[in-house]
């Protein structure tokens, strides 16, 4: 298969362009940082596969219309589009100042219309393809301290919905989205900060093998959800059903689970820069 991968210099991202590289795929990778995808590429090739390196800001609609013509261009097609670019950042909402709090709409939100809307096209052109959205439990529940991007993860998640209803007009195209819960990888530690503690993954934590083994089975059988993390229906049940009792017990438990004990000052992280 030609997968075309977002995200792809880190975490679930770059977990799942080395998974793909090792069944033989070929992977074209994007992200902002050229050093780290180069490196990645390396890695992707000693693995079984091909790479392509497509340096690419998803915020950035003409970034994004290149580097789906770059792949096209490289590797004839695109079978699959998996979407995991992604920024975070901390905070209580009138403490995370708003350039960080829009970029991170930026990022997360016009990345993700970007990326759709350039994959959906090419799709329809070539008769058929597969978007892979990544989303996320926060997607379902809204936890404090992180607005910007649950606002963005609910935005991706209607999207999916949205588009999952179109595309039943084109036999042949799919769109699948990916919820994981909290996995492993650097984003809690990249992420800007404005809340004085560096973030970690609230347990249950799951390992990125986990949403990497999700990833390589969405790809040869598209869903229109999958979840990945055991506690996800609980949390989500408790989201809906029970809202004074999670709004009592959510601060409290974001404050102890969901930051570590390591200070940190005021800073973007790589919201604007990568890492
Ligand atoms: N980790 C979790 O617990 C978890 C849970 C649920 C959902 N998710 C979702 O899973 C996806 C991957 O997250 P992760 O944990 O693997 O995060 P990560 O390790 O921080 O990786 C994020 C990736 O996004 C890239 N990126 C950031 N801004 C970008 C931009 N403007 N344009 C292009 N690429 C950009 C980064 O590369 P550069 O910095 O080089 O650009 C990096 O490769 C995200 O959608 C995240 O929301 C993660």
């Amino acid at each position: 298969m030609i997968v075309v991968v977002t995200g792809a210099s880190s975490g679930i991202g770059r977990a799942a362009a080395l998974a793909l590289a090792a069944r033989g795929d070929t992977v074209v990778l994007a992200g902002r940082s050229r050093t780290s995808l180069d490196r990645i590429a390396t890695e992707c090739r000693e693995a079984g596969g091909d790479a392509v390196v497509a340096p690419t800001d998803v915020s950035d609609r003409e970034q994004v219309e290149v580097l789906v013509d770059l792949a096209v261009a490289r590797c004839g097609r695109v079978d699959v589009l998996l979407h995991c670019a992604a920024v975070m950042a901390y905070g209580e909402f009138t403490q995370v100042p708003p350039e960080v709090f829009e970029r991170v709409l930026r990022v997360d939100i016009d990345g993700t219309v970007n990326v759709a809307r350039s994959a959906l096209r090419r799709f329809t052109a070539q008769g058929e393809g597969h978007l892979i959205l990544v989303g996320s439990v926060v997607g379902k529940m809204a936890p404090p301290f992180m607005s910007s991007y649950v606002m963005s993860k609910w935005a991706i998640h209607g999207l999916a919905r949205a588009l999952q209803a179109e595309v039943r007009a084109l036999p042949g195209v799919d769109v699948s989205l990916l919820a994981p819960g909290s996995i492993d990888t650097p984003v809690y530690e990249r992420a800007g900060n404005y809340i004085g503690r560096i973030g970690q993954p609230p347990p249950p934590v799951s390992d990125v093998d986990k949403v990497t083994q999700a990833i390589l089975s969405l790809t040869t059988r598209p869903r229109r959800e999958l979840s990945v993390g055991l506690a996800n229906p609980l949390m989500v049940f408790g989201f809906r059903h029970l809202p004074a009792v999670y709004d009592a017990l959510v601060v409290t438990l974001m404050k102890r689970l969901g930051l570590s004990r390591t200070p940190t000052e005021p800073t973007p992280g790589n919201v604007f820069e990568p890492h």
